[in-house]
């Protein structure tokens, strides 16, 4: 299988939307291979515990080493990143998506309560890069619908995962910009036009019309990726929208 992603949580039946959609059809036909794995089959006491209180005072609970570094031992293998959800890590961005598309694989750690004991990672950096992110500034509850995400958005990359590729070269982000708008048939509907240009045959007319969009659009929703552009990343036309 070319690309591998191994999960390990204490909710396997949270991540079992990774079966359907896109993901499902690629595993259906080999392109990558998904394994969950139940985090307390690591644990050797009667009440299989996964927590406990944090050294130091304070509320909630910690994840236990000790089930996370077996877990780890017969999950990972050497050299595959370990991506850890948390919201006090990096930012999980297109550009992050599209480098881990290009490993072998990945093996996520879902932590619950308040974390994991940060000796995990620490540890785990001994084998293999380790990837602490958060995918946006907003705490859930856990790990596991953050996994879903970068799953879905790395392994749209892949490969023959999505079989347009022009739909991901052209994605909002992969240029730093947003998407502008998209119109289908009827031309006018419930009095609402599609911009005569795209009707116009005029395909030069209609890249520079998308481009304009595009920038108008995170000029007013995201000003801070226009600001973030690489020197030369706008020409003459661009500073004129
Ligand atoms: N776990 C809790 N909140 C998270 C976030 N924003 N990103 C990744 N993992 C998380």
């Amino acid at each position: 299988v070319p690309f591998r992603v191994d999960v390990v949580t204490i909710f396997p039946e949270y991540l079992t939307p990774l079966r359907q959609s896109l993901l499902g059809k690629a595993a259906e036909r080999g392109l990558v291979g998904v394994e969950v794995h139940d985090l307390r089959q690591w644990t050797d006491d009667l009440h299989r515990t996964v927590d406990d209180a944090p050294y130091g005072g304070g509320p909630g609970m910690v994840m236990k080493p000790e089930p996370w570094a077996r877990a780890l031992e017969a999950v990972r293998s050497p050299g595959t990143r370990l991506v850890v959800p948390t919201p006090a890590g990096r930012p999980f961005t297109q550009a992050v998506a599209a480098a881990w598309a290009t490993e072998p694989g990945l093996v996520f750690a879902c932590g619950r309560y308040e974390g994991i004991d940060q000796r995990v990672a620490d540890w785990a950096a001994g084998a293999g890069p380790v990837s602490e992110v958060s995918i946006g500034d907003y705490v859930l509850a856990g790990g596991e619908s953050a996994v879903l995400v970068m799953v879905e958005a790395v392994t749209r990359l892949l490969p023959g995962v999505v079989g347009n590729r022009e739909s991901v070269e052209y994605d909002s982000h992969a240029d730093g910009l947003l998407e502008g708008p998209s119109y289908t048939r009827p031309a006018s509907w419930r009095g609402h036009e599609v911009p005569a240009v795209l009707l116009s045959g005029d395909h030069a007319a209609i890249a520079r019309w998308r481009r304009a969009e595009s920038l108008r659009r995170t000029a007013a929703r995201r000003p801070d990726l226009l600001a973030a552009l690489p020197d030369g990343a706008l020409t003459d036309d661009d500073r004129a929208v």
